[in-house]
């Protein structure tokens, strides 16, 4: 479903980077940043034993960049350093927060350094502003203890090792987003070192025109070592209700029903979750879910009755909170594959903008026939986010580069495999569903989140038609020399 002419764009990109020819060797810019970072910096090669120890690992271990030295600075100053030392060296480089990115665009980055933020984690909360200003590193569950403690909240994501950083420059989408929005419609500013080394406070008066991508785009324009947010009084005391149900496959076409009758009616408190995999005792492809409720417990039951009038074979209910939903969410399953490292998957994923029964019910069945005769593929998942529009619609679509508000589903399909050769049959596995889907989610075209994308769907699918000139022109004013252009990347040049 590429579009010729985005596949074009994203060539056009690469070719930028072929041109980038390593002139210099692993242990001379070991030797070189050595002399100019700050005490209290690090700078190794991967090879060497601090360098596992000392740096940020990556989550997926496939299509994953391959560094050869590992640079840790200490102080803003320092990022200014081994931004202007590799722009000048023609040594390419990756910004590290939490390390979660799995783009395989990633993969296209070779002989390069790990800029890892590891060093910027400072957390700031205040209370009576309702602000909080954090490092650029700060993962998603150091934030929750903190916030839930001072009765705050704020629009985090579904997984605690998540960077922050990361999370908001492509958007940032979890199940408080029905109340706020995505986590970049809460930022209020942010701390940038450019390509040129320079260091810009970006807010909505200053470098207005980088606000608006930085939002939706971010990681195409710079390094960014701190962002302060807005964050809000928590919902209900701070008590979430968390109901886990399993249906066995035969319920799925119900299952869909009840989810197709939230549509346009979904309460702004609520998230609807499935993970979708083969369970032989469930009786095949079966879903099994997340109901995360900002609530009492009694309303929560309420709303989800038509779920739980169904019938599932089992129900759990947690009574949760900030700092704990997403560890008893989907029955652990989050926070289990979340905290592992270097796993290999194949990831895929679409918006849907409509709940098409029908389709569902072809895609698992195919899945279902397909797994059954196929042991290879059985490590695949489906994974369904139906969070409330409600907050995202708040925003107007022109305030910032975050490019998709109406989304009814993120749909995920991620080929997990403990056999690496198993990937290209995951690989080609996850297309052919993808393309299934996409016959049911009320688009012409594929539309993806950019975080949870592949990395073939290209520019348009990631940031829309609409916006790409704007994101373009950016890109030729922030980062002319494609510095940061290894994460689903704006073309600067292309249509
Ligand atoms: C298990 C799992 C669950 C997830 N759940 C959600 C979810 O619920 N909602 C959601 O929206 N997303 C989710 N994501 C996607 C996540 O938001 C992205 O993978 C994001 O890029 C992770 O950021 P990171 O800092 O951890 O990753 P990294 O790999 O460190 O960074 C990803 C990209 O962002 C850049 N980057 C990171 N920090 C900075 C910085 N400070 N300055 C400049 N560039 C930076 C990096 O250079 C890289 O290009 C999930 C991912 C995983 C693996
Ligand atoms: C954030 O969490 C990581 C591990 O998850 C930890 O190493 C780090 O010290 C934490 N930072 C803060 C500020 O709590
Ligand atoms: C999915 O649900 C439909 C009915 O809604 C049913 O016909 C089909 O058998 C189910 N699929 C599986 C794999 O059980
Ligand atoms: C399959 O479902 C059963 C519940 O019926 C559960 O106990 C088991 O852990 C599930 N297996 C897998 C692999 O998810
Ligand atoms: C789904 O697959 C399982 C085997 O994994 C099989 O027992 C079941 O009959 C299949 N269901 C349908 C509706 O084909």
């Amino acid at each position: 479903m590429v579009n010729l002419r985005s596949a074009l764009a994203l060539g056009l990109a690469q070719l930028c980077h072929l041109r980038v020819a390593q002139a210099i060797s692993p242990q001379r810019i070991v030797h070189d940043l050595q002399a100019q970072l700050s005490v209290g910096s690090e700078v190794v090669l991967t090879s060497n034993p601090s360098f596992e120890e000392d740096f940020t690992s990556r989550f997926s271990a496939s299509h994953s960049p391959k560094f050869v030295v590992g640079a840790k600075p200490k102080k803003v100053s320092d990022v200014q350093k081994v931004i202007r030392y590799a722009s000048k060296n023609k040594v390419p480089f990756l910004a590290t927060g939490g390390g979660h990115g799995y783009t395989w665009t990633l993969g296209e980055l070779e002989n390069a350094i790990q800029l890892d933020l590891g060093h910027f984690q400072t957390i700031d909360i205040n209370t009576d502003a309702n602000t909080m200003t954090i490092g650029g590193a700060v993962r998603i569950g150091n934030v929750t203890e903190q916030l839930h403690a001072v009765g705050k909240e704020f629009p985090v994501g579904m997984c605690p090792t998540v960077g922050i950083s990361g999370y908001t420059l492509g958007g940032g989408v979890g199940p408080l987003g029905g109340m706020y929005g995505a986590a970049s419609d809460n930022l209020l500013s942010a701390e940038v070192v450019t390509g040129s080394g320079e260091v810009l406070t970006v807010s909505a008066k200053s470098h207005p025109d980088l606000w608006y991508g930085l939002r939706g785009a971010g990681f195409n324009y710079g390094v960014v070592t701190s962002m302060k947010y807005r964050i809000h009084p928590a919902t209900n005391n701070g008590e979430i209700t968390v109901i886990n149900a399993m249906f066995p496959a035969a319920l799925n076409g119900s299952v869909w029903e009840a989810c197709n009758s939230f549509v346009g009616r979904h309460p702004k408190e609520l998230s609807i979750l499935f993970a979708i995999r083969l369970n032989e005792t469930l009786g095949g492809i079966s879903p099994i879910a997340s109901f995360i409720y900002f609530g009492p417990r009694d309303e929560a039951l309420k709303v989800v009755k038509p779920f739980l009038d169904l019938n599932p074979l089992h129900v759990e209910i947690h009574q949760s909170n900030l700092a704990e939903f997403s560890n008893v969410a989907l029955y652990a399953d989050v926070a289990d594959i979340g905290s592992r490292k270097a796993i290999d998957f194949a990831p895929f994923t679409l918006n849907l903008y409509k709940v098409d029964v029908k389709n569902l019910v072809n895609v698992i069945n195919f899945m279902n026939t397909t797994l059954a005769e196929n042991d290879d593929l059985k490590g695949a998942t489906l994974s369904w986010a139906q969070y409330p529009t409600e907050g995202f619609l708040s925003y107007p679509s022109r305030s910032s580069a975050f490019a998709y508000r109406d989304v009814i589903v993120y749909f995920s399909i991620d080929g997990f495999t403990e056999d690496v050769a198993k990937l290209p049959l995951l690989d080609d596995f996850g297309k052919v569903l993808r393309d299934m889907l996409q016959l049911g989610s009320g688009r012409p075209q594929l539309e993806t989140y950019v975080h949870f994308g592949h990395g073939d769907e290209g520019p348009r699918s990631w940031y829309s038609a609409a916006k790409l000139p704007r994101l373009r022109a950016l890109k030729r004013v922030y980062d002319p020399r494609n510095l940061f252009s290894w994460y689903n990347p704006v073309p600067s040049v292309g249509h």
